[in-house]
């Protein structure tokens, strides 16, 4: 009965030493090549855990969450969302989809407002992260948090940390200054609840504001 050599290996030759190094090689550059080839449809989260379960092991890392320092052990593919509510206990930011379509995890990091299930915890380092849990000052609400309540911007108020934050971070881009634009850029976070004219007030309220001070 004939043999058939495997692809690449000529007949009589060894095959090649499959060393840890080549093995751990290959590994990472097929996760690499299988992330970088992913269809969009794949979900972001899908895609980041394919690539964080090639690298291993448990990392300590320190956030700098509204202002203060927090140390905390994760693994590489945690995401800043889980981290957030799971490690540190700050669980008004909200899971929806954790997908990037919802908006219902939106944090500002340096003053910009990310979908936080698409970021990893390790790659925040350094960085100033601000949840709703850091929005006002003492007992006194933030201006926007202030305008949601005036303008009864929230039902059940699931979407509320995330529409607020995308609020604070669209006014000071200045992409409150008409209705259509607030609209449009604050599409990124869907309620289920359909508070859209109220929340649309409450960001209109403090951007006119904001453009008198
Ligand atoms: S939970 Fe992150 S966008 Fe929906
Ligand atoms: S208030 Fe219920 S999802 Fe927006």
């Amino acid at each position: 009965m004939s043999t058939v050599s495997s692809p690449g290996t000529p007949e009589g030759m060894p095959p090649h030493p499959e060393d840890g190094t080549r093995r751990s090689f290959m590994k990472q550059a097929g996760g690499l090549l299988g992330l970088a080839l992913a269809p969009p449809l794949v979900a972001q989260a899908e895609r980041l855990t394919a690539f964080s379960n090639n690298i291993q092991g448990a990392t300590d890392i320190t956030l700098r969450v509204n202002g203060q320092a927090r140390l905390l052990r994760v693994e590489p593919r945690v995401t800043l969302l889980d981290a957030l509510r799971e490690r540190l206990d700050l669980t008004g930011t909200k899971k929806g989809c954790d997908q990037g379509q919802c908006g219902a995890c939106t944090v500002l990091v340096e003053g910009q407002r990310i979908n936080s299930c698409l970021a990893l915890a390790v790659m925040q380092q350094g960085k100033e992260i601000t949840t709703i849990e850091g929005l006002a000052t003492g007992d006194e609400l933030h201006p926007m948090q202030a305008a949601f309540i005036k303008h009864d911007g929230f039902q059940c108020g699931y979407c509320t940390p995330g529409q607020i934050l995308s609020a604070v971070a669209c006014v000071s881009e200045g992409h409150a200054t008409t209705d259509d634009q607030a609209r449009e850029w604050m599409s990124g976070n869907l309620c289920r609840c359909g508070a859209y004219p109220n929340i649309l007030a409450a960001v209109r309220d403090v951007a006119a504001h904001s453009a008198q001070g």
